[in-house]
Protein backbone atom coordinates (compact mmCIF):
# COMPACT_ATOMS: atom_id res chain seq x y z
CA UNK A 1 0.00 0.00 0.00
CA UNK A 2 1.41 3.21 -0.96
CA UNK A 3 -1.14 5.51 1.30
CA UNK A 4 1.45 6.69 4.10
CA UNK A 5 3.36 8.04 1.10
CA UNK A 6 1.27 10.48 0.48
CA UNK A 7 1.26 12.16 3.42
CA UNK A 8 4.77 13.00 2.95
CA UNK A 9 4.22 14.21 -0.77
CA UNK A 10 1.61 16.47 0.11
CA UNK A 11 4.38 18.26 2.62
CA UNK A 12 7.37 17.88 0.23
CA UNK A 13 5.33 20.16 -1.99
CA UNK A 14 4.44 22.94 0.56
CA UNK A 15 8.49 23.03 1.74
CA UNK A 16 9.01 23.69 -2.04
CA UNK A 17 7.18 26.62 -2.31
CA UNK A 18 8.67 30.67 -1.75
CA UNK A 19 11.67 29.27 0.75
CA UNK A 20 13.89 31.50 -1.05
CA UNK A 21 12.81 34.81 -0.20
CA UNK A 22 13.75 36.96 3.24
CA UNK A 23 12.82 35.48 6.30
CA UNK A 24 12.33 39.01 8.07
CA UNK A 25 12.39 42.23 6.53
CA UNK A 26 15.24 43.69 8.85
CA UNK A 27 18.47 43.94 7.72
CA UNK A 28 20.36 42.84 4.13
CA UNK A 29 23.53 43.38 5.63
CA UNK A 30 23.09 40.51 7.93
CA UNK A 31 23.13 38.27 5.15
CA UNK A 32 26.20 36.04 6.21
CA UNK A 33 26.01 36.18 9.68
CA UNK A 34 22.21 34.82 9.74
CA UNK A 35 23.61 31.54 8.83
CA UNK A 36 24.98 30.57 11.85
CA UNK A 37 21.59 31.36 13.46
CA UNK A 38 19.94 28.69 11.71
CA UNK A 39 18.68 27.13 15.38
CA UNK A 40 16.48 30.38 15.56
CA UNK A 41 15.13 29.72 12.30
CA UNK A 42 13.83 26.79 13.26
CA UNK A 43 11.54 28.46 15.63
CA UNK A 44 9.79 30.94 13.18
CA UNK A 45 6.48 30.71 12.15
CA UNK A 46 6.31 28.91 8.74
CA UNK A 47 6.79 31.03 5.33
CA UNK A 48 3.70 32.44 3.93
CA UNK A 49 3.43 31.45 0.07
CA UNK A 50 3.53 34.26 -2.42
CA UNK A 51 -0.03 35.28 -3.59
CA UNK A 52 -1.49 33.09 -5.79
CA UNK A 53 -1.96 33.77 -9.12
CA UNK A 54 -3.58 30.11 -9.85
CA UNK A 55 -5.97 27.98 -7.90
CA UNK A 56 -2.86 25.57 -8.38
CA UNK A 57 -0.71 28.05 -6.85
CA UNK A 58 -2.98 28.46 -3.91
CA UNK A 59 -3.08 24.61 -3.31
CA UNK A 60 0.66 24.23 -3.66
CA UNK A 61 0.74 26.40 -0.36
CA UNK A 62 -0.87 23.76 1.48
CA UNK A 63 1.03 20.76 -0.50
CA UNK A 64 -2.40 20.43 -2.63
CA UNK A 65 -3.33 19.29 -6.23
CA UNK A 66 -5.92 20.90 -7.50
CA UNK A 67 -8.02 20.06 -10.36
CA UNK A 68 -10.69 20.31 -12.63
CA UNK A 69 -13.01 17.90 -15.19
CA UNK A 70 -12.20 18.98 -18.24
CA UNK A 71 -14.18 17.94 -21.69
CA UNK A 72 -11.69 17.04 -24.90
CA UNK A 73 -14.29 18.92 -26.99
CA UNK A 74 -13.92 22.24 -25.79
CA UNK A 75 -10.28 22.41 -25.07
CA UNK A 76 -9.98 24.66 -28.79
CA UNK A 77 -12.06 27.13 -27.11
CA UNK A 78 -9.23 29.62 -25.85
CA UNK A 79 -11.17 30.93 -22.94
CA UNK A 80 -11.66 27.64 -21.62
CA UNK A 81 -8.54 26.36 -22.21
CA UNK A 82 -6.85 29.72 -20.37
CA UNK A 83 -9.34 28.75 -17.52
CA UNK A 84 -8.31 25.46 -17.35
CA UNK A 85 -4.40 26.14 -16.67
CA UNK A 86 -5.40 27.51 -13.36
CA UNK A 87 -5.10 23.61 -12.25
CA UNK A 88 -2.36 21.67 -12.53
CA UNK A 89 -4.68 18.35 -12.32
CA UNK A 90 -6.66 16.91 -15.22
CA UNK A 91 -9.64 14.57 -14.68
CA UNK A 92 -11.30 13.68 -18.14
CA UNK A 93 -15.22 14.61 -17.39
CA UNK A 94 -16.32 11.73 -20.03
CA UNK A 95 -13.84 10.27 -22.27
CA UNK A 96 -11.56 7.42 -20.19
CA UNK A 97 -14.93 5.94 -19.49
CA UNK A 98 -15.58 2.42 -20.55
CA UNK A 99 -18.47 3.42 -23.70
CA UNK A 100 -15.56 5.98 -24.90
CA UNK A 101 -12.20 3.82 -24.77
CA UNK A 102 -14.01 0.27 -25.80
CA UNK A 103 -16.92 0.74 -27.40
CA UNK A 104 -16.90 -3.27 -28.74
CA UNK A 105 -15.52 -6.77 -27.06
CA UNK A 106 -11.57 -5.64 -26.90
CA UNK A 107 -11.46 -2.84 -29.39
CA UNK A 108 -10.24 -0.18 -27.46
CA UNK A 109 -9.95 3.41 -28.68
CA UNK A 110 -7.70 6.30 -26.74
CA UNK A 111 -8.58 8.88 -29.09
CA UNK A 112 -10.78 11.07 -27.10
CA UNK A 113 -8.92 10.20 -23.62
CA UNK A 114 -5.55 11.29 -24.83
CA UNK A 115 -7.23 14.53 -26.00
CA UNK A 116 -7.23 15.37 -22.62
CA UNK A 117 -4.05 13.84 -21.08
CA UNK A 118 -2.45 15.05 -23.97
CA UNK A 119 -3.56 18.80 -22.60
CA UNK A 120 -2.84 18.02 -19.29
CA UNK A 121 1.19 16.82 -20.28
CA UNK A 122 1.84 20.41 -22.25
CA UNK A 123 0.28 22.13 -19.62
CA UNK A 124 2.52 20.14 -16.77
CA UNK A 125 -0.74 18.73 -14.97
CA UNK A 126 -0.85 15.87 -13.36
CA UNK A 127 -3.80 13.02 -14.64
CA UNK A 128 -6.75 11.44 -12.76
CA UNK A 129 -7.74 8.18 -14.50
CA UNK A 130 -11.77 8.07 -14.47
CA UNK A 131 -13.16 5.90 -14.02
CA UNK A 132 -12.60 1.87 -14.78
CA UNK A 133 -15.69 -0.20 -12.98
CA UNK A 134 -18.75 1.71 -13.25
CA UNK A 135 -22.67 1.21 -13.96
CA UNK A 136 -22.88 3.91 -15.58
CA UNK A 137 -21.46 4.83 -19.64
CA UNK A 138 -21.04 1.19 -20.09
CA UNK A 139 -21.34 -0.24 -23.35
CA UNK A 140 -24.41 -1.99 -24.10
CA UNK A 141 -22.17 -5.48 -24.89
CA UNK A 142 -20.88 -5.33 -21.49
CA UNK A 143 -24.33 -4.69 -19.88
CA UNK A 144 -25.63 -7.93 -21.60
CA UNK A 145 -22.99 -10.36 -20.80
CA UNK A 146 -24.51 -13.23 -18.95
CA UNK A 147 -21.64 -15.33 -17.27
CA UNK A 148 -19.29 -15.03 -14.49
CA UNK A 149 -16.58 -15.97 -16.33
CA UNK A 150 -17.60 -13.75 -18.69
CA UNK A 151 -18.18 -10.82 -16.92
CA UNK A 152 -14.43 -11.47 -15.25
CA UNK A 153 -12.63 -11.72 -18.53
CA UNK A 154 -14.30 -8.31 -19.93
CA UNK A 155 -13.88 -6.48 -16.26
CA UNK A 156 -9.70 -7.21 -16.38
CA UNK A 157 -9.11 -7.01 -19.50
CA UNK A 158 -10.72 -3.40 -19.62
CA UNK A 159 -8.40 -2.59 -16.43
CA UNK A 160 -5.35 -4.03 -17.49
CA UNK A 161 -5.60 -2.49 -21.26
CA UNK A 162 -6.81 0.55 -20.08
CA UNK A 163 -4.63 0.81 -17.23
CA UNK A 164 -1.40 -0.28 -19.48
CA UNK A 165 -2.24 2.77 -22.21
CA UNK A 166 -2.29 5.39 -19.55
CA UNK A 167 0.93 3.58 -17.39
CA UNK A 168 3.32 6.00 -16.33
CA UNK A 169 1.00 9.01 -17.36
CA UNK A 170 -1.83 8.69 -14.78
CA UNK A 171 -1.41 9.17 -10.97
CA UNK A 172 -4.14 7.50 -9.82
CA UNK A 173 -7.73 5.94 -10.85
CA UNK A 174 -11.46 5.88 -10.06
CA UNK A 175 -10.99 1.56 -9.78
CA UNK A 176 -14.09 1.56 -8.72
CA UNK A 177 -16.97 4.06 -9.50
CA UNK A 178 -20.46 4.34 -7.13
CA UNK A 179 -21.14 0.37 -6.11
CA UNK A 180 -23.44 1.25 -3.51
CA UNK A 181 -26.60 2.11 -4.08
CA UNK A 182 -28.51 5.92 -3.47
CA UNK A 183 -29.00 5.03 -0.10
CA UNK A 184 -26.14 3.10 0.69
CA UNK A 185 -28.45 -0.31 1.82
CA UNK A 186 -26.96 -2.15 -0.87
CA UNK A 187 -24.39 -2.99 -3.64
CA UNK A 188 -26.16 -1.73 -6.75
CA UNK A 189 -27.46 -4.09 -9.40
CA UNK A 190 -24.78 -3.84 -12.04
CA UNK A 191 -23.34 -6.75 -13.93
CA UNK A 192 -20.19 -6.70 -12.27
CA UNK A 193 -22.36 -7.21 -8.94
CA UNK A 194 -24.74 -9.74 -10.81
CA UNK A 195 -22.29 -12.35 -11.93
CA UNK A 196 -19.23 -11.59 -9.41
CA UNK A 197 -21.02 -11.06 -6.03
CA UNK A 198 -19.12 -8.02 -3.80
CA UNK A 199 -16.38 -9.94 -4.86
CA UNK A 200 -16.00 -7.61 -7.73
CA UNK A 201 -14.30 -4.83 -5.82
CA UNK A 202 -11.44 -6.98 -4.44
CA UNK A 203 -11.20 -7.84 -7.81
CA UNK A 204 -10.74 -4.92 -9.80
CA UNK A 205 -8.11 -3.59 -6.68
CA UNK A 206 -6.03 -6.30 -7.08
CA UNK A 207 -6.10 -6.39 -11.07
CA UNK A 208 -5.38 -2.37 -10.93
CA UNK A 209 -2.36 -2.94 -8.91
CA UNK A 210 -1.04 -5.30 -11.20
CA UNK A 211 -1.68 -3.23 -14.06
CA UNK A 212 0.63 -0.39 -12.51
CA UNK A 213 1.75 -0.46 -9.78
CA UNK A 214 3.03 3.13 -9.16
CA UNK A 215 -0.95 4.60 -9.83
CA UNK A 216 -2.60 5.14 -6.54
CA UNK A 217 -6.14 3.46 -6.42
CA UNK A 218 -9.59 4.72 -5.48
CA UNK A 219 -12.62 4.08 -4.59
CA UNK A 220 -15.18 6.99 -5.92
CA UNK A 221 -19.19 7.82 -4.53
CA UNK A 222 -21.09 10.38 -3.79
CA UNK A 223 -23.72 11.12 -1.36
CA UNK A 224 -21.38 9.22 1.54
CA UNK A 225 -19.27 13.00 2.86
CA UNK A 226 -21.31 12.92 5.94
CA UNK A 227 -22.44 10.66 8.53
CA UNK A 228 -25.00 8.51 6.94
CA UNK A 229 -25.83 4.77 6.10
CA UNK A 230 -23.48 5.15 2.77
CA UNK A 231 -20.79 6.84 4.28
CA UNK A 232 -21.31 3.97 6.67
CA UNK A 233 -21.20 1.49 4.14
CA UNK A 234 -18.58 2.65 2.07
CA UNK A 235 -16.39 3.46 5.86
CA UNK A 236 -17.01 -0.32 6.40
CA UNK A 237 -16.23 -1.90 2.87
CA UNK A 238 -12.88 -0.05 2.57
CA UNK A 239 -12.05 -0.89 6.38
CA UNK A 240 -12.39 -4.39 5.31
CA UNK A 241 -10.45 -3.92 2.49
CA UNK A 242 -7.45 -2.48 4.00
CA UNK A 243 -7.69 -5.84 6.38
CA UNK A 244 -7.55 -7.68 3.95
CA UNK A 245 -4.76 -6.18 2.61
CA UNK A 246 -6.54 -5.27 -0.66
CA UNK A 247 -4.56 -2.19 -2.53
CA UNK A 248 -6.40 0.53 -2.14
CA UNK A 249 -5.08 4.33 -1.34
CA UNK A 250 -8.04 6.79 -1.17
CA UNK A 251 -11.47 7.07 -0.61
CA UNK A 252 -12.66 9.82 -3.40
CA UNK A 253 -15.75 12.12 -2.05
CA UNK A 254 -17.52 13.36 -5.19
CA UNK A 255 -19.35 16.16 -3.03
CA UNK A 256 -21.87 16.84 -5.92
CA UNK A 257 -23.51 19.40 -3.52
CA UNK A 258 -26.15 22.12 -2.91
CA UNK A 259 -25.94 25.37 -0.97
CA UNK A 260 -28.05 24.74 2.30
CA UNK A 261 -25.64 23.16 5.30
CA UNK A 262 -26.92 20.37 5.82
CA UNK A 263 -25.61 18.22 3.38
CA UNK A 264 -23.17 17.22 4.22
CA UNK A 265 -22.64 18.80 7.45
CA UNK A 266 -19.54 20.25 7.89
CA UNK A 267 -19.07 18.63 11.53
CA UNK A 268 -19.85 15.25 9.85
CA UNK A 269 -17.54 15.50 7.14
CA UNK A 270 -15.09 16.33 9.30
CA UNK A 271 -15.39 13.09 11.60
CA UNK A 272 -15.94 11.15 7.78
CA UNK A 273 -12.69 12.15 6.61
CA UNK A 274 -10.70 11.53 9.96
CA UNK A 275 -12.19 8.15 10.34
CA UNK A 276 -11.14 7.21 6.89
CA UNK A 277 -7.44 8.99 6.97
CA UNK A 278 -7.55 6.82 10.56
CA UNK A 279 -7.44 3.27 7.72
CA UNK A 280 -4.47 4.99 6.65
CA UNK A 281 -6.36 5.79 3.09
CA UNK A 282 -6.01 9.15 1.61
CA UNK A 283 -9.68 11.08 0.81
CA UNK A 284 -10.10 13.15 -2.08
CA UNK A 285 -12.95 15.96 -3.03
CA UNK A 286 -13.04 14.29 -6.64
CA UNK A 287 -15.95 16.10 -8.45
CA UNK A 288 -17.57 18.94 -5.99
CA UNK A 289 -20.20 21.45 -7.36
CA UNK A 290 -22.23 23.64 -5.65
CA UNK A 291 -25.90 24.15 -6.97
CA UNK A 292 -27.31 27.41 -6.22
CA UNK A 293 -30.79 27.11 -6.26
CA UNK A 294 -33.76 29.70 -6.26
CA UNK A 295 -33.78 32.10 -3.94
CA UNK A 296 -30.11 31.51 -3.06
CA UNK A 297 -27.22 33.92 -3.10
CA UNK A 298 -23.79 33.99 -4.81
CA UNK A 299 -22.45 34.78 -1.54
CA UNK A 300 -23.98 31.36 0.04
CA UNK A 301 -22.33 29.56 -2.83
CA UNK A 302 -19.15 31.16 -2.34
CA UNK A 303 -19.21 30.34 1.80
CA UNK A 304 -20.49 26.61 0.84
CA UNK A 305 -17.30 26.14 -1.41
CA UNK A 306 -14.89 27.86 1.05
CA UNK A 307 -16.16 26.18 3.90
CA UNK A 308 -16.20 22.44 2.13
CA UNK A 309 -12.99 22.65 0.88
CA UNK A 310 -11.32 24.23 4.00
CA UNK A 311 -12.46 20.93 5.44
CA UNK A 312 -10.28 19.25 3.49
CA UNK A 313 -7.02 21.38 3.82
CA UNK A 314 -7.61 20.47 7.53
CA UNK A 315 -7.32 17.02 6.88
CA UNK A 316 -3.72 16.40 5.86
CA UNK A 317 -4.45 13.09 4.53
CA UNK A 318 -6.88 14.98 2.03
CA UNK A 319 -4.98 15.44 -0.88
CA UNK A 320 -6.92 16.30 -4.18
CA UNK A 321 -9.59 18.85 -4.52
CA UNK A 322 -11.61 18.66 -8.17
CA UNK A 323 -14.09 20.92 -9.22
CA UNK A 324 -16.23 19.59 -11.49
CA UNK A 325 -16.11 21.63 -14.56
CA UNK A 326 -14.97 25.31 -15.54
CA UNK A 327 -18.29 27.27 -16.80
CA UNK A 328 -21.41 27.21 -15.75
CA UNK A 329 -22.36 27.36 -19.37
CA UNK A 330 -21.23 23.41 -19.75
CA UNK A 331 -21.96 22.44 -16.41
CA UNK A 332 -23.29 18.71 -16.51
CA UNK A 333 -25.94 19.60 -14.09
CA UNK A 334 -27.51 21.96 -17.35
CA UNK A 335 -28.41 18.83 -18.68
CA UNK A 336 -31.91 17.09 -18.06
CA UNK A 337 -32.12 14.47 -15.63
CA UNK A 338 -28.95 15.87 -13.76
CA UNK A 339 -29.28 15.75 -9.97
CA UNK A 340 -29.99 19.56 -10.38
CA UNK A 341 -31.94 22.46 -8.39
CA UNK A 342 -35.69 21.19 -7.18
CA UNK A 343 -37.99 23.56 -9.35
CA UNK A 344 -35.80 22.74 -12.44
CA UNK A 345 -33.69 26.14 -12.14
CA UNK A 346 -30.44 26.46 -13.96
CA UNK A 347 -27.77 25.56 -10.95
CA UNK A 348 -24.70 27.82 -11.66
CA UNK A 349 -22.52 25.68 -9.64
CA UNK A 350 -18.98 26.16 -10.83
CA UNK A 351 -16.13 28.70 -10.51
CA UNK A 352 -16.61 30.94 -13.83
CA UNK A 353 -20.11 31.83 -14.76
CA UNK A 354 -21.41 31.20 -18.48
CA UNK A 355 -19.07 33.89 -20.25
CA UNK A 356 -15.93 32.86 -17.92
CA UNK A 357 -16.45 35.77 -14.87
CA UNK A 358 -14.70 34.51 -11.89
CA UNK A 359 -17.52 34.67 -9.56
CA UNK A 360 -17.36 35.18 -5.74
CA UNK A 361 -16.83 31.31 -5.57
CA UNK A 362 -13.66 31.27 -6.98
CA UNK A 363 -12.07 33.80 -4.67
CA UNK A 364 -13.66 31.98 -1.98
CA UNK A 365 -11.48 28.21 -3.20
CA UNK A 366 -8.69 30.27 -3.62
CA UNK A 367 -8.86 31.30 0.04
CA UNK A 368 -9.57 27.57 1.26
CA UNK A 369 -6.94 26.09 -0.88
CA UNK A 370 -4.46 28.25 1.34
CA UNK A 371 -5.71 27.35 4.18
CA UNK A 372 -7.18 30.81 5.06
C1 LIG B 1 -20.97 13.02 -15.62
C2 LIG B 1 -20.46 13.97 -16.69
O1 LIG B 1 -20.15 15.19 -16.09
C3 LIG B 1 -21.52 14.16 -17.75
O2 LIG B 1 -21.01 14.92 -18.84
C4 LIG B 1 -22.01 12.81 -18.26
O3 LIG B 1 -23.08 13.00 -19.15
C5 LIG B 1 -22.45 11.93 -17.11
O4 LIG B 1 -21.39 11.80 -16.19
N1 LIG B 1 -20.39 11.00 -11.00
C6 LIG B 1 -19.29 10.66 -11.75
C7 LIG B 1 -19.01 11.38 -13.02
O5 LIG B 1 -18.47 9.83 -11.30
O6 LIG B 1 -18.40 10.57 -13.98
C8 LIG B 1 -20.27 11.98 -13.60
O7 LIG B 1 -19.91 12.75 -14.72
C9 LIG B 1 -20.99 12.80 -12.55
C10 LIG B 1 -21.39 11.95 -11.38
Amino acid sequence: MTGTETGSDAGSETGSTSTSGSTSGDSETTDVATDEGSEVDDDEPPIMCEPPQRLADAGACTGRIVGVALAANRLGESSYATAAREFNYVTAENEMKWSYNEPSPGRFDFSAGDQVASFAERNGMQIKGHALVWHNQLPGWVESLNSAQAVREAMLRHIREVMAHYRGRVRAWDVVNEAWNEEGTALRDSVFHRYLGPGFIDEAFIAAREADPAAKLYYNDFDGEDLSVKSNAIYEMVRGMVERGVPIDGVGLQMHVRIPDDEPSLEELRENMQRIADLGLDILVSEIDVRWCNGETEEQQAARYHDIIKICIEQPRCTEVTIWGITDRYSWLNVPGAPSCPNGETPHPLLWDDNYGKKLSYDAVMLALQGL
